[in-house]
Order: C-alpha cells, then structure tokens, then sequence
C-alpha cells in the first residue's frame, strides 16, 4: 500500500495575524482553538485541522503531511526513506498529540522539500462552520487537496516520491514556457496521485527550490459559485492574483491562484477531475491550461512590452 492522501499542512510565519485573515476571510476557514502548544489551528472539513500555523521567524511551508494507512506501513515507510538517505526524525508523542495522528516523522526529499508522514488521523463530531458560509471543501477520500514543489534534481525527486514513497504517475509532461523552439529545452513537471481518485495529490517542478518551501497547494471547492466568490474577496481584500481563472488540461480543474502570506501560492479551483488510482493510464499533456490562467509574470511582461512600444 503507498499514500493514502494529504492530511495537514504546517506554515512558519512571522505574522500569524496575516494568515489568520487570510485563512478565514478570503478562503472561508474555520478557526478552532489553538493547539496546547500555541500554534493556530484552522479547519476546512471534519478533520481535526487542516493547516496548522506556527509563529516563528520565517515564512514559509514548513511541511505537507501524508497520511499512511496503520502503524505497519507507516514503519516501513519510515525504512525505506531512511534506506533512501534521506534524514528520518520521529515526532514525539506530545507532537502526535497536537497534530491529531496516533504518530508520524518528518523527513525531506531529495531537493530537501519537507514532509512528515502520519498514521491514526483524527476526525470530529463537531460541524464544520465557515465564518463566510461556504458549505463546505471536497475533501473525504480525496484528502485536503495538493502540494506542488520544485526540485532541481528532478529526475531523482520524481523517483524517490514514486519508488520509496509509493505515489503514483498520473501526468509526466514537459511544459515549454519559452514557446518551444530549438533553445527552449522545456521545463519537467511530475503530477502524481496517492491511493485515491485526485488527480494528483503531490507534484513536482524541474527548477529551484523557493525560500517559501512550496510552489503552490490546492484547496477544492464544491461549486463554481464558490469559486467565483472567493475570487471576488481576493479582490475586494487586496491579495496579489497569481493567475487568473482558468481551466487546467490534465486535471480540468477550474480555478485562480492567490499568493499566500507564506510567498507560495494557493490554488483555489472545482470540478476536478477524479480518476481510477487502479487502472490509470499515465498521461503526456503538453499545454497547462484550456484557457485563462493568466501569470502574474506573464502579464507583467506583456504590460512591459506595451509601454515599450508606447514610448
Ligand atoms: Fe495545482
């Protein structure tokens, strides 16, 4: 058995005041009280939390945790990332406790991207209530959403999240941002799924890593109604656009990006696709998007090259 889906997310950040306002005024979050601990603890469904905030003194993903089906496969994952090279260090059992899982590690890939991976999740009774009265995220089964990193050694990250982790290949295309002549070698991207009908639930970028630890994470929403909404209060708050709406190829997707208070971005989508994790058939898109999905830097090259030939 590999990766049952994303469970929680953990942010570092200077300013838990911003990602408050973030989380429960622009994405609809439920604020719960904060862990024994300190850290603030935000919900978008029935498990315990799904982002977990932490005051420190940067900003950044501090970690995209996993969920493992028992005890037994949470250990032999553990053997094997350690068997792999890569740092293993156990979470305590406070730690477990705070975080809602029967236990966990943390770890890192090969660009040293981080992660934990738990077993034991914890769900509640109480209803999830959005103070902005989203109904709801699509979460369940599917898990959270997903998380997408840059490794500039792609091809050895790709394999240590297929071959040690136990994702799987969903769509492996080469995406060519430079309109793919002869000088445009064209950018990698892995898309991979866990054990359940999303898309993909972790993916890699060929490129740098960023401070901020993370290219994007995902978050679903039910409607397009919903998603219109959200994108209106990005609007009317003031947070930077990262694309427009749009529509993606390989997942269908429809949804924008946000630049988040951590320096990464949020997908905030619907409709996307889900799939038969047992009888996929790996995919090779070559575009990212149907329409839209417009990038901040592609606008803001466009608008360069409009006041250049205004001048
Ligand atoms: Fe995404």
């Amino acid at each position: 058995m590999g990766i049952k889906a994303l469970g929680y997310l953990v942010v570092t950040t200077k300013d838990p005041a911003e990602w408050d306002r973030f989380l429960t005024a622009l994405v609809g979050a439920m604020r719960v009280a904060d862990s024994p601990d300190g850290a603030a603890l935000y919900r978008v469904d029935d498990r315990v939390f799904r982002f977990r905030i932490e005051k420190g003194d940067e900003e950044r993903l501090t970690a995209a945790a996993y969920e493992l089906g028992d005890a037994d496969e949470l250990a032999a994952l553990r053997k094997r990332i350690a068997a792999a090279g890569r740092p293993v260090v156990d979470g305590t059992a406070d730690e477990a406790l705070v975080r809602g899982v029967a236990a966990f590690f943390r770890t890192s890939d090969p660009a040293g991207n981080r992660l934990e991976f738990f077993h034991g999740d914890s769900r509640t009774g109480e209803p999830f209530v959005s103070p902005l009265g989203v109904p709801g995220f699509v979460t369940g089964e599917l898990g959270m959403g997903h998380a997408v990193f840059c490794a500039p050694d792609f091809a050895a990250t790709v394999a240590f999240y297929r071959d040690v982790v136990g994702f799987h290949e969903t769509d492996m295309p080469r995406f060519y941002f430079g309109g793919g002549g002869a000088d445009d070698a064209g950018i990698g991207f892995a898309f991979l799924h866990a054990d359940n009908g999303r898309h993909h639930s972790i993916a890699l970028g060929e490129g740098p890593v960023p401070e901020s630890g993370c290219v994007h994470i995902m978050l679903e929403l039910p409607s397009l109604l919903e998603v219109g909404k959200a994108h209106d209060r990005m609007k009317a708050m003031g947070y930077v656009e990262s694309a427009t709406l749009g529509q993606h190829f390989n997942d269908e997707t429809v949804g924008f990006y946000v630049r988040t208070p951590g320096g990464f971005d949020l997908e905030i989508g619907c409709d996307s696709l889900v799939i038969d994790p047992a009888h996929w058939e790996v995919t090779c898109h070559t575009g990212i998007s149907i329409w839209g999905h417009e990038w901040a830097w592609q606008k803001a090259m466009k608008q360069a090259q409009q006041s250049q030939a205004a001048e």
